[in-house]
């Protein structure tokens, strides 16, 4: 791969610097930043073949449709799914997940059957699951999260069952960094007849992965956090269960035939996007597909991975004055490095990094039962890496951190 040097001149924004520093983006899980390819190929768009796509004779409309469908698929080939009909796009990973809530699990959940979640889900595969839950009168289980960050898998015989309709659960955890074995969960659940989903927001950008060997029936992921522009994501679903799903929304695009009374449904998978879609923002997602692929995936995990490892080494000597969550053994996790400091709120040292020109994160990661149920803090900071971090970045943090410390705990 590119060295991350050579890679942050491809990012025009990593140029900036913030308070007369120079930026340090260590905040990659929120939303990564875009490559120069990305932001032309929206530019492209706009100023090249702006029209809507599907509809039009004129050359316009059908360059833009071209291009629309070619990013579906290279998205479609960069998951391994067997078919482009499969890949669905929304606007981000919560909207896929309230897709399926909306309808397969509409249609397929029912009075006293059980949906598994785990204790490190983001809200948006939580939240959607209690309204269901609610309505259906089916019951929610969660499966523990163990004191190293990995899923606690002792009582699993019993946690997923016979009533298991549906095993939604995060691939990597956007607190912990830690990589679930879904495989093997995927496997458990589908024999019991349950389906699984996959939150892969975390785990789409940054590792090789195949919805074919994973064996998920629903993937849900953000083109923001893998260099694309915000506003586009994407939904697979395994082709058997997408031909009985109805659709979500409804009106134009999605429709084959249309009476007063009644209507008709477009083939697949326009079935699932009524309206005109995100054209510019999918198109230039299909860019960010390009960088990647070309920097190969297996190298943006094992890039990745050294960087925590180094950074997890650096930060050792403040483990007096903080508390370090995740997994240690680095085969289970990507680079999401959380940590907690009793004598500074993490916003408060969230902030004075940001004045040394170093972005991190600091809240509850939309994840409250994980940060204030198991790990029991209020908040945590989090620092997380992609392509184009080095481990001058994470010196850089390091030094920071400890300022920050010898200053608070001063004060
Ligand atoms: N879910 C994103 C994060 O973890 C926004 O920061």
């Amino acid at each position: 791969m590119k060295d991350a040097r050579s890679i942050k001149e491809d990012f025009p924004i990593l140029a900036k610097e913030v308070y007369g520093k120079r930026l340090v983006y260590l905040d990659n899980a929120a939303t990564s930043q875009k490559p120069r390819s990305v932001i032309q190929s929206l530019v492209d768009y706009y100023e090249g073949y702006n029209a809507n796509v599907h509809r039009g004779v004129h050359a316009l409309s059908m360059e833009a449709t071209e291009r629309y469908e070619g990013a579906r698929e290279k998205i479609s080939s960069f998951i391994g799914s067997p078919s482009t009909e499969s890949v669905i796009f929304t606007r981000n990973t919560t909207e896929g997940i309230n897709l399926v809530a909306n309808t397969w699990a509409l249609a397929n959940v029912g009075p006293g059957d059980e949906i598994l979640l785990t204790e490190m889900e983001h809200h948006s595969n939580l939240v959607p699951w209690q309204k269901l839950a609610r309505e259906k009168g089916a019951k929610l289980r969660f499966i523990p999260v163990a004191a190293d960050g990995t899923l606690d898998l002792s009582d699993l015989d019993q946690l997923l069952n016979h009533q298991t309709r549906l095993l939604s659960l995060v691939h990597m955890s956007n607190v912990l960094g830690t990589i679930n074995p879904v495989k093997e969960l995927a496997s458990k659940a589908h024999a019991l007849g349950a389906a699984v989903l996959l939150d892969g927001a975390q785990s789409v950008p940054h590792m090789a992965l195949d919805v074919k060997d994973l064996d998920c029936d629903f993937m849900a992921f953000s083109g923001h956090k893998m260099l694309g522009p915000t506003g586009i994501g994407v939904l697979y679903v395994k082709d058997a269960l997408l031909q009985q799903m109805e659709p979500f929304l409804r009106g134009g695009e999605m429709v084959k035939d249309v009476q007063l009374e009644d209507a008709s449904w477009n083939d697949l998978p326009m079935r699932f996007e009524a309206g005109t879609p995100n054209i510019a923002d999918t198109i230039a997602l299909g860019a960010a597909v390009d960088y990647l692929q070309e920097l190969g995936m297996e190298n943006v995990h094992a890039h990745e991975k050294q960087l925590t490892s180094y950074a997890l080494e650096a930060m050792a000597e403040l483990k007096e004055d903080m508390e370090f969550y995740g997994p240690e053994d680095l085969s289970v996790r990507g680079g999401i490095v959380s940590f907690y400091a009793p004598d500074v709120h993490p916003h408060d040292l969230g902030t004075m990094l940001d004045t040394e020109g170093i972005a991190i994160r600091a809240g509850h990661h939309c994840a409250i039962p994980l940060v204030r149920g198991t790990l029991n803090v209020p908040a945590t900071a989090r620092a997380s890496f992609y392509i184009y971090n080095s481990e001058e970045d994470v010196d850089a943090l390091v030094a920071s951190l400890k300022r920050a410390l010898t200053y608070f705990k001063r004060s």
